[in-house]
């Protein structure tokens, strides 16, 4: 694959990769994916990762009855003889607009290591937890000695301290400037600073309590509808800004979208939305919603059905 810096490439690849487990490559594949559906990208993710969590969360959402604006289908990196899996065939994903690479934290896999080679972007999440950074330097090490012309690595800080006074969140915002010095696009403002605490993805106590990772994730406890702050999200979207900053900064201006923006700020309106397109999916026998034969017999299949056709839910 070759990079054209003169045309915007089509489909973008952005791989989401950290050789660590438990390092929010998922996160932060789901929410950037959603983001740039949302503003009205044709998306595709790939689930490269065995547990196939990715596929998992997408599912969770399809399950009540939302559109979070992106295709997820899922790779599987061995097969039935535990040998590496064939490469998938991107050929019909051709005509998306962006396509993203949630990869396993082996590169050594066949799949994680085509996505890290053929990627237009190498994101790596990095957390304040200092045990890790020899972690995240071997990453922007391994990508830069991979062979062939490269994209930028994207550093997004992710699960920033929220205490003030926190010696992990300073000593991790001391290590910023490392990561740049090692040819990483850092995030900074626009007085050139780099991104201190309150700038960057907050570590969510809300967390805990969805059974999915989107920023949209919505949980009933005690009886009361819990939500992500929008703070966090506006936190989270902010850094995904940044990000499209720097695509843009490298490649040129995103295409025109495919579909109609959508504004997140009202959140209900957005919800509406999502639920309205979520139908329109279902009725697509092109998406994967819409994809009969392998949501006939399941559960979220069955909910769809009840949506579509407004029938009442049980259980
Ligand atoms: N900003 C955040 N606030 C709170 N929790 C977060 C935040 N970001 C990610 N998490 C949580 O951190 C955990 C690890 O993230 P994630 O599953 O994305 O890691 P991963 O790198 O994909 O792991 P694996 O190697 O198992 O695939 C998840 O439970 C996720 O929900
Ligand atoms: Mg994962």
């Amino acid at each position: 694959m070759t990079h054209k810096l003169s045309s915007f490439p089509r489909p973008f690849i952005i791989t989401v990769g950290v050789p660590k487990g438990g390092a929010n490559k998922t996160w932060t594949t789901l929410n950037v994916a959603s983001q740039f559906g949302l503003w009205g990208y044709d998306v595709l993710a790939i689930d490269t990762n065995a547990q196939h969590d990715l596929y998992k969360d997408w599912h969770d959402i399809a399950l009540d009855g939302l559109w979070p604006r992106f295709e997820v289908i899922w790779h599987q990196p061995f097969d039935k003889n535990d040998e590496q899996a064939p490469l998938l065939d991107l050929t019909p994903h051709a005509h998306r607009q962006f396509i993203f690479y949630d990869t396993g934290q082996y590169y050594q896999l066949k799949t994680t290591r085509w996505a890290w080679m053929n990627c237009h972007a190498l994101i790596l999440p990095v957390s304040p937890n200092m045990d890790q950074l020899g972690n995240f330097e071997n990453g922007i090490e391994t990508y830069h000695a991979l062979p062939g012309k490269k994209g930028p690595i994207i550093v997004l800080p992710c699960q920033a301290k929220v205490l003030k006074n926190s010696k992990a969140q300073e000593r991790f915002q001391d290590i910023l400037p490392k990561f740049e010095k090692m040819g990483c696009l850092v995030p900074k403002r626009a007085n050139g600073e780099f991104y201190g605490q309150r700038d960057m993805v907050p570590l969510s106590e809300m967390g805990g309590l969805f059974t999915n990772r989107w920023m949209f994730a919505e949980a009933t406890s005690g009886g009361a509808l819990k939500r992500h702050s929008n703070d966090f999200i506006l936190r989270v979207q902010l850094n995904i800004a940044w990000i499209r900053g720097h695509l843009e900064s490298v490649y040129g201006w995103f295409p025109g979208p495919n579909l109609p923006p959508i504004d997140t700020s009202n959140r209900e309106e957005m919800l509406r939305t999502l639920r309205t397109e979520y139908i329109k999916q279902f009725n697509n026998p092109e998406s994967h919603l819409g994809n009969a034969r392998r949501f006939q017999d399941d559960e979220a299949g069955e909910r769809a059905k009840k949506i579509r056709t407004g029938a009442p839910e049980t259980g």
